[in-house]
């Protein structure tokens, strides 16, 4: 099949692209810096070059597909790139194209915690929105919301590898006792390329790795596979929000925002994880996944 993806030069973008031309589609991939996009460039995609407000490089896009895989999403807001006009207006823009264009399928990326909820964060109110646009949207559908997914290019995941290389202690927030359900990022992209060849699935599908671990447990982890577990600090989660308060001030440059912390907070374990039961997977365990952080590996 030829199928448009929008977001494919990001972490799990490039994962979804490998695994769809692996599989033998042909992938068309809207970049807005073509210069950014050799790898894929490498796989054989077809690059259009433009961004979710260019409405002649949608119509470009969607022309002649037979899916749209819809990926693009910010964690920080920048400029005029909030989470109102790249994950509602981007997708309203996605959604009108695909439809003009006359595509028979819609594979969509939201989170899981997505809800019209007051106390939601704006990430999740806007991915929720997002969804509901796909769902009007009359073409066949299928919307996945993931928790947090973990792979070799994850930042966050990057990051707390880091922490524990060079820092003497590791702060954990509050308890540490919030669950998570870290997703392999194979096994996402093997669940949205399923997504792309199955029209019958329809609907929205949480995705989530085989364990539940507590945050706590989840930088353990990330220590042990970094051959560097450093002793794990509590903070208070006061402590923590008011720094987080002050680190919004800086912007996209804030290593923590409230609205991440909250998110964190939440948790985003998924009691109704569709990877086995929907789609066959036997998701990859997280501590499995991490084999790339030990030193020999870089
Ligand atoms: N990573 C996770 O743990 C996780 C968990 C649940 C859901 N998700 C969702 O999965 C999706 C991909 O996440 P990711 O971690 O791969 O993010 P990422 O690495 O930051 O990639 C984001 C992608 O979106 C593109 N993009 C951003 N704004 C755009 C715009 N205005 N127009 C066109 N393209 C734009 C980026 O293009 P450039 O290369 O040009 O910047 C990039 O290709 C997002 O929707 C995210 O909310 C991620």
């Amino acid at each position: 099949m030829l199928i448009a993806v929008t977001g494919a030069t990001g972490f799990v973008g490039r994962h979804i692209t490998a695994m769809l031309t692996r599989r033998g589609h042909v992938v068309r991939a809207l970049v807005r810096d073509p210069s950014q996009a050799r790898a894929l460039e490498s796989l054989g995609v077809e690059l259009v070059p433009g961004s979710l407000a260019d409405a002649a490089a949608l119509g470009t896009l969607t022309h002649g597909v037979s899916a749209v895989v819809h990926l693009v999403g910010i964690i920080v807001e920048r400029g005029d790139a909030t989470f109102q006009a790249v994950h509602v207006e981007g997708t309203r823009r996605v959604v009108e194209a695909a439809a003009r264009a006359r595509v028979k399928r819609l594979v969509h990326m939201s989170a899981v915690g997505a809800r019209d909820e007051p106390e939601a964060t704006p990430y999740h109110r806007t991915k929720w929105h997002a969804e509901q646009l796909v769902r009007a949207s009359g073409v066949s559908h299928a919307v996945f919301r993931p928790s947090i997914i973990s792979g070799p290019e994850s930042a966050p995941i990057l990051t707390l590898a880091r922490l524990h290389r060079w820092s003497p202690v590791v702060p954990v927030f509050g308890d540490g006792q919030f669950p998570t359900q870290p997703v392999w990022v194979e096994d996402v992209a093997l669940a949205f390329a399923l997504a792309v060849e199955q029209p019958t699935l329809c609907g929205a599908f949480e995705l989530g790795g085989p364990q539940v671990l507590t945050y706590e447990e989840f930088l353990r982890e990330i220590g042990r596979a970094a051959r560097h577990p450093r002793p794990l600090v509590h903070v208070p989660l006061a402590l923590v929000r008011a720094a987080a308060a002050v680190f919004g001030l800086l912007g996209a440059a804030a290593p923590l925002t409230s609205d991440q912390l909250q998110m964190l907070v939440e948790g985003s374990a998924t009691p109704a994880n569709a990877i086995g039961s929907v789609f066959g997977i036997r998701p990859l365990p997280f501590d499995q996944g991490l084999n790339y952080l030990a030193p020999s590996r870089g």
